[in-house]
């Protein structure tokens, strides 16, 4: 395609996504498929990479991140970024409402009320209309500078043309992660073994600093904005700003109320108090803003907050009770969690008899003792957690809690792997709730799927000594199990037809159902796919292993664990005699004659055409090998956009070819 043709195609598609992404996005309206839209994206984003010169920094390529940003720089803000006085009582908002009227002598004044989203604050600037910079408060008179990563939130406008909105102007608002996404990542997180983030605001802060801004997109945050400053404009009040960013397609939540008390104000914070958790994000309290723009000037600052606004906090819903004691439990992997026993309290419309306490480490920082008085909160877990002791109640005969040395139900030594808060028991082969669980992982829907067996079927199995493996389940005989307990002849029948049955459970299932720790459901789909038997599985090497897609050092080790204990090794053979699948049935594996076969890539940098993970699957489906190590052995290095120096500089001296993306596009029969 030519200069001209692609410059004019290029504006094209930038204002046809544009239009998109604002019905979309502001009008909640979709105009096109899904597929549609991604075909039009990634011909724009094509096409930018082949033409940089015509990739503004309004294009709605930018949301799909990609840049790389090794160290955010540093502004300042045009005005400070102040915090809120907070407020906790009935009593100190009648307070801050005596304040503002005694400044106003006898002017009447409203209140503007929003909620006080949790989140990270950002500062977006606009110039001409577009978005030029986004950035963090900092300590509120300079941020960092973190504008690739601000684009990819779809909520925030790249552009903006609204009659009555000044060319240049600063919007300010909370950057935060819905807890639908948070919840999201967290069980993806699980599966592949990773660290939990704590909550959805350190999860916010924590992706806003990322340096892959495609990681960033892919976290889907979101941003309610709360205020409009320009040198260019002329507003009477707060409410109007309002206004003008709502027409201007800015995310303003709904939820904000003109009132004309204190005692309306107070209404309003009794309304949210409870109505606040169906939202979709989590917020921490009510924002109270005199509503006059001219009041506010005249109501001015004090060193570190408005005059004219308060905050107000609501309390988190906190009581105490007594600490009966501690129970000790023994997981599927060996992971012994303690649990504190309460006596029964009602809290938030719910009796709590039981609390967490996650490991020996919060016990000993919290300094629990059976018999404590012991507050409890309700956070966005269901599980109540323990906030704090009433040390003044506490009796002086009471001991620390020590941690168990051993199994508390086998009696093994229990052992603390270093950089783990959890103890663990290792007798996996010989401790009953192990291998219970195991069992019960194994059965489950996702996994081999085995109906007409519960919890008390595999108690029974396991108490009469026929299970202990899940290999034992594939030689159950009629006459085992009819004489279980609540087994008749159907009963018994379907059960045995059950186990049959999943015989024919895709290897994915299976492999899933094995239990290896942190192979989740995912991380099991994507091993099939990618090793296409156990076997293969069995051999790889760890370099092997991290040049899957998504599968991390800790996965990988874990694997290699898994299969070099000499009893998985029977288990696997055993399962196999009885006939289950230990191959996927598509062919996934790399074609033998494939335009790649036999090559070997390492990749790096940002592609145009490519997330990082999908040029892997592209190279893999073409016969080629992805590897991570640079040695005169590998064939190619490819080079996406910001690439580190020193990996260019390595393959060069072990004389491997560095190839571009396009020049592997044609490798694989693309033209650009
Ligand atoms: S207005 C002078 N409105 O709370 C500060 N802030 O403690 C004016 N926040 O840094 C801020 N929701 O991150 C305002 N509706 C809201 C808010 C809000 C959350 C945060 C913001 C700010 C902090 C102030």
């Amino acid at each position: 395609m030519q200069r001209e043709e692609a410059g004019l195609r290029i504006k094209e598609l930038q204002n046809q996504l544009h239009y998109y992404n604002e019905q979309y996005y502001q009008h909640h309206n979709s105009v096109v498929s899904d597929y549609e839209f991604d075909q039009l994206l990634e011909e724009l984003i094509g096409l930018e990479a082949a033409f940089p010169e015509f990739r503004t920094p309004d294009s709605p390529s930018q949301r799909v991140g990609g840049t790389i940003t090794k160290e955010f720089p540093t502004v300042y803000h045009r005005f400070p970024m102040l915090s809120l006085g907070n407020t906790y009582s009935e009593e100190e908002l009648q307070e801050f409402d005596a304040r503002v009227a005694k400044a106003l002598g006898s002017e009447a004044y409203e209140y503007f009320c929003e909620l006080k989203f949790d989140g990270v604050a950002l500062s977006l600037t606009y110039e001409n209309g577009v978005l030029v910079q986004g950035a963090t408060r900092g300590d509120g008179v300079r941020g960092d500078d973190i504008t690739p990563n601000v684009r990819t939130i779809n909520t925030i406008p790249l552009r903006v043309n609204a009659q009555g909105m000044p060319q240049t102007f600063e919007v300010r608002g909370e950057a935060f992660m819905p807890l639908s996404s948070f919840t999201r990542i967290n069980r993806e997180r699980e599966e592949k073994g990773e660290a939990l983030l704590a909550n959805p605001r350190n999860a916010t802060s924590g992706t806003l600093k990322m340096q892959d801004s495609a990681i960033v997109a892919q976290r889907k945050l979101d941003c309610y904005v709360y205020s409009l400053l320009s040198d260019q404009l002329q507003l009477n009040t707060h409410a109007d700003a309002i206004a003008l960013l709502e027409k201007a397609g800015f995310n303003v939540s709904p939820t904000y109320r003109l009132c004309r008390s204190i005692q309306d104000v107070i209404k309003y914070i009794e309304e949210w108090e409870f109505k606040r958790t169906e939202l979709p994000l989590e917020t921490d309290g009510i924002v109270i803003k005199v509503n006059s723009l001219a009041q506010q000037s005249r109501l001015g600052f004090t060193a570190k907050s408005p005059r004219w606004a308060i905050a107000f906090k609501y309390k988190a819903k906190s009581v105490a009770t007594q600490l009966n004691d501690i129970e000790y439990n023994v997981g599927r992997t060996g992971a012994v969690t303690p649990v504190a026993h309460l006596e029964p309290v009602l809290l938030a419309g719910t009796v709590v008899k039981r609390a967490s306490v996650h490991n020996a480490n919060f016990i000993a920082d919290m300094d629990l003792r059976r018999g404590d008085t012991v507050y409890i909160e309700k956070g966005g877990e269901i599980i109540p957690k323990i906030t704090g002791v009433e040390f003044s109640k506490r009796k002086p005969d009471s001991m620390p809690i020590v941690f168990p040395e051993h199994c508390p139900v086998c009696g093994t030594g229990l052992v603390r792997k270093e950089g783990e808060a959890a103890h663990y028991c290792p007798n996996e082969r010989g401790c009953p709730p192990q291998i219970k669980a195991k069992l019960e992982h194994f059965i489950q829907r996702r996994a081999m799927n085995i109906e007409g067996i519960g919890e008390r079927t595999i108690e029974q199995l396991y108490e009469r000594g026929l299970v202990h493996t899940v290999a034992d389940l594939y030689k159950l005989t009629y006459d085992e199990v009819f004489a279980l307990e609540g087994f008749k002849e159907l009963s018994t029948q379907n059960l045995l037809a059950g186990i049959d049955q999943s015989r024919q459970a895709p290897f994915e299932n299976v492999l899933f159902g094995l239990g290896i720790r942190y192979v989740g459901r995912t991380v099991a789909e994507k091993l099939a796919r990618s090793f296409g038997s156990i076997d293969r599985l069995a051999q790889a090497s760890f370099e092997e292993l991290i040049s899957v897609p998504e599968i991390g050092e800790r996965i990988a080790q874990s694997i290699l664990d898994f299969f070099s204990q000499p009893e998985h090794k029977q288990l696997v053979q055993e399962l196999k005699d009885a006939g289950l699948q230990f191959e996927t049935t598509k062919q996934a594996e790399a074609p033998a004659d494939g335009p790649l076969t036999g090559k070997t890539f390492v990749v790096s940098g940002v592609f145009a055409n490519y997330g990082r993970d999908e040029i892997k699957e592209v190279i893999a489906q073409h016969g080629g090998k992805v590897t991570s190590s640079i040695s005169s052995k590998l064939d190619y290095l490819l080079a996406g956009e910001n690439m580190g120096p020193a990996k260019k500089q390595k393959a060069e001296a072990a004389g491997v070819s560095i190839i571009t993306e396009e020049e592997f596009r044609s490798m694989i029969g693309i033209e650009s």
